[in-house]
């Protein structure tokens, strides 16, 4: 099938990409000049594994093109996916100003009958009003549908995630447009859940704010095994274990970041309150998580007494691993804190460092160009983003490059048992106490 996609972001290329891989011949559209000539180009303006040779082969294909000309993408795809930015208002609630431009852009543009599809991350309601704007400025009588198809990709992994859906979610309220749909989805092996457009905005903010309750939850009982020294580890596995629970997203540490979890939490926050019906555990799971953060970094103060004039080194500064994305990264926040109370940071990522150099407080830091780099002279080695590669550094090397072995590891990444061994001490989130050097 002939599609296109508005928005050539990390959701709308790696759609496009995934699409284009299954057989569908997809226009990729972006307002961004410079985005475009470099996809046309053969670069990809996001580390996403997978993503650069899924891009490639089909570019050579000839089932993946770019172009900035919404009309030249409306024109070609009988479907149009929207995927395009829907930021945070300082009040939480949602920046939908990209997404109404769009739709007037399409009106503008649409001449015959077209499937609009909702991708992006949208308050519940928003497809309506994205059918009222596309019916008040397209031309009279054009016939169109609009579909919310919420999107579930986690980065790091939105290669996989979209080859490989849990389940793919077709809001729908005319049988033309879900028949379409279901075409599109033929080749991919997923139960596919037909719901009204309503239900399936709102899966998606429910979703990813239930995700990040289970994160709250376990960091919550991470606070009660440092007071009474179990193991957050062992807590989650064993509760995990029940299939009802499940052990994912279990894993406590210094909260979750990212562009999603804090965005869509605070949206949903939103329009619960503005339905009347305010969602106080969702605001609850909030206070957990910046809750979290302050802990650790009381739990390094404890240890360090004063910060001024230590030199601490942070490894890690993207939201998670296997990205290159900062935005709303937990390591960012605490990297502020630290040097907040004068502490000198160095600091060290392995796919992070060009973005996070666009960032404000890294102008205060040192990025340093390895992780053993940034560990050199420091009193104290901070881990912020579990990346693989730093449970695997020579602890005897990085025990002598520093002042004191001293580990605070915010992602419980490393073996406290281990750790004690090699003569560190160690402190890790929801571990006990700290676990003194032998
Ligand atoms: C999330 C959802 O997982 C995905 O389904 C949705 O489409 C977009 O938002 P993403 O934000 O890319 O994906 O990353 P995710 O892997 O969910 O991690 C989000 C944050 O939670 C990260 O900061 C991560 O470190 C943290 N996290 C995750 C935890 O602290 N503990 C966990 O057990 C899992």
């Amino acid at each position: 099938m002939e599609i296109a996609i508005i928005g050539s972001g990390y959701v709308g290329l790696t759609t496009g990409a995934c699409f284009a891989e299954v057989g569908h011949s997809v226009t990729c559209v972006d307002n961004n000049a410079v985005k475009i000539e470099t996809l046309l180009a053969g670069e990809i303006p996001i580390y996403e594994p997978g993503l650069e040779d899924l891009v490639k082969k089909n570019v050579a294909a000839g089932r993946l093109r770019f172009t900035t000309s919404t009309e030249e993408g409306v024109a070609a795809g009988k479907i149009v996916f929207i995927a395009v930015p829907t930021p945070p208002q300082p009040d939480g609630s949602v920046d939908l100003s990209f997404i109404e431009k769009v739709a007037r852009e399409v009106a503008a543009v649409i001449k015959d009958y077209r499937v609009i599809v909702d991708k992006s991350t949208v308050p519940v309601k928003t497809g309506e009003k994205v059918a009222e704007t596309i019916k008040r400025y397209a031309p009279e009588g054009v016939e169109f549908d609009v579909v919310s198809n919420p999107e579930f990709l986690r980065e790091g992994c939105a290669v996989h995630d979209l080859m490989n859906p849990d389940r793919i979610v077709i809001g729908a309220n005319s049988d033309r447009a879900l028949a379409l749909m279901q075409k599109l989805y033929e080749p991919f092996v997923a139960p596919v859940l037909v719901t009204d457009i309503n239900s399936a905005e709102l899966i998606k903010h429910a979703a990813n704010s239930f995700l990040a309750l289970k994160i709250s939850y376990i960091n919550a009982v991470s606070a009660l095994c440092e007071r009474c020294g179990a193991d957050v580890e062992k807590v989650a596995e064993g509760i995990g274990r029940d299939s009802r629970i499940g052990d994912k997203f279990l894993n406590a540490g210094i909260g979750y970041g990212g562009s999603c979890f804090p965005k869509d939490l605070a949206a949903f926050i939103a329009i619960s309150d503005q339905l009347g019906v305010p969602f106080n555990l969702l605001k609850e799971v909030q206070n957990i998580n910046a809750g979290q953060l302050d802990r650790f970094v009381d739990v390094i103060r404890e240890a360090l007494w004063v910060f001024r004039e230590k030199r601490i080194a942070v490894l890690g500064l993207t939201f998670k691993p296997q990205t290159d994305d900062v935005r709303c990264s937990v390591a960012i926040d605490l990297i502020e804190k630290l040097v907040a109370e004068g502490a000198e940071i160095r600091a060290y990522d392995p796919k992070g460092m060009e973005k996070a150099k666009e960032l404000s407080v890294t102008s205060k830091i040192t990025l340093a160009p390895s992780a053993l780099e940034a560990i050199d002279g420091a009193e104290a080695l901070v881990i912020a983003t579990d990346w693989p590669e730093f449970a695997a550094l020579d602890f005897n090397e990085v025990k002598r490059r520093m002042v004191a072995p001293l580990i605070f590891d915010g992602r419980n990444l490393l073996d406290p048992g281990t750790m004690a061994q090699l003569g560190f001490t160690y402190r890790g989130v929801g571990r006990g106490r700290c676990v003194a050097g032998s």
